[in-house]
């Protein structure tokens, strides 16, 4: 099944977002394989975000997502990359459409909630630099077939 790499941002975190960004995306259907709590260290967020290393956005960007926790998601489901993109919303939330993550609860485009992987090469990539395999778990959920 199709993979993807979701994160709640410092903003996200602080005001109390992880629980309603999880129901979301389980309500529409997809499963956490993996989850955890932590402060990003800088040698992962330069990884994460080399493609805007060299952007007039990045150090405010760096400086931010290290402010304070994040909580960092592996989620598994069909087409799971555009689905959760269309769900998570343009990425300046001013521009998001309502009833998206980002259109519902930013205004920022420095303080967007959440982040999700743009392509399967980009999930596959941000897997595997915030999770060991051992930490992405298996199961059956018990709605599955009523999904598929
Ligand atoms: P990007 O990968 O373009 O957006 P998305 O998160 O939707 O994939 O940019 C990464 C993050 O960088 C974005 O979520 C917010 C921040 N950012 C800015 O602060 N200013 C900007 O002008 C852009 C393009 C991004
Ligand atoms: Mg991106």
């Amino acid at each position: 099944m199709d993979r993807t790499f979701l994160m709640v941002k410092p903003d996200g975190v602080q005001r109390g977002l992880i629980g309603e960004v999880i129901a979301r995306f389980e309500a529409k259907g997809l499963k956490m394989v993996a989850g955890k709590f932590e402060m990003l260290p800088e040698e992962r967020v330069m990884e994460h975000y080399a493609e805007h290393a060299a952007k007039p956005f990045f150090p405010g960007l760096k400086s931010y997502i290290m402010s304070g926790p994040c909580f960092l998601m592996v989620f598994e489901g069909k087409d799971v990359v555009a689905v959760t993109r269309k769900m998570i919303g343009a990425t300046n939330p001013a521009e998001a459409e309502p009833g998206t993550i980002r259109g519902d609860f930013a205004m920022e485009i420095g303080m967007n909630v959440i982040h999700g992987s743009d392509s399967y090469e980009t999930a596959e990539r941000e897997i595997g630099i915030h999770f060991r395999p051992e930490e992405i778990i298996s199961y059956e959920r018990a709605d599955e077939k009523y999904l598929y």
